[in-house]
């Protein structure tokens, strides 16, 4: 007879496993940007410190980010918006598949004129912003109220590449203002005392902001 942990296994490397490298081939022939392998392992190990049971994503993609972290704990809750139609499809086909519909609840919107209203808490235990970029304070000033006191806002992607450490001049031109947002932002919620913050340099830097 099986223990609960080899039955978990088993059922891990032939059904979730697949999945998960089919979604990571997919994004990467599409050239859609999920969460990097160290950055998502990472992340997954953040919330198993921090524990909680729910969880805002803006940007949810092809929703990976969304199942690997559900999968990682069965207690989260996960509420995840995406704007973009085709990624939201996506999202809607594989979460089924991932069999996460009663975990996962995914938006179709923009996250910036989304009716809080309409989503599933609340209030959260973390979010998680992983959108445009150049958007993060209007993201963060946004949903923050919906965060716990206590709670944590994760940001992914705070080193865009490299981008961030190179002088102004040094920036391809169309990147510059969505780089000079995305430096603002940084010193801005640093020097924020309504928050304990920290920026991480793995994967491609994960901002961790608590909420005092
Ligand atoms: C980096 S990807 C998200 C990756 C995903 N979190 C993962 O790791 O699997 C960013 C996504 O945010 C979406 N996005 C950008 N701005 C948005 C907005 N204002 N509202 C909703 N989604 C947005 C983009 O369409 C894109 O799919």
């Amino acid at each position: 007879m099986m223990t609960n942990y080899e039955t978990y296994r088993l059922n891990f490397e032939k059904e979730v496993q697949p999945l998960i490298k089919e979604m990571e081939a997919y994004a990467e022939k599409q050239f859609i940007p999920i969460m990097d392998r160290i950055g998502i392992e990472t992340f997954i190990s953040l919330l198993t410190i921090q524990k909680p049971t729910t969880l805002l994503e803006i940007g949810s993609a092809i929703g990976y980010s969304a199942i690997r972290l559900a999968q990682a704990d069965s207690q989260l809750h996960i509420a995840t918006i995406e704007r973009d139609e085709e990624r939201h499809a996506k999202a809607v086909h594989y979460i089924e598949r991932a069999k996460l519909n009663d975990r996962i609840s995914l938006f179709k919107d923009d996250a910036l004129t989304l009716d809080t209203t309409s989503l599933p808490f609340a209030c959260f235990d973390a979010c998680f912003i992983d959108a445009a970029k150049g958007q993060y304070k209007r993201f963060f000033e946004k949903y923050e109220p919906l965060v716990k006191t206590g709670g944590i806002i994760y940001c992914d992607n705070m080193f865009m590449h490299g981008l961030v450490f190179l002088e102004d001049q040094e920036v391809p031109k169309r990147s510059r203002t969505m780089i000079r947002n995305l430096k603002a932002f940084t010193k801005w919620i640093m020097d924020n005392p309504e928050y304990e913050t920290s920026l991480l340099p793995v994967g491609d830097g994960i901002l961790i902001a608590r909420k005092n």
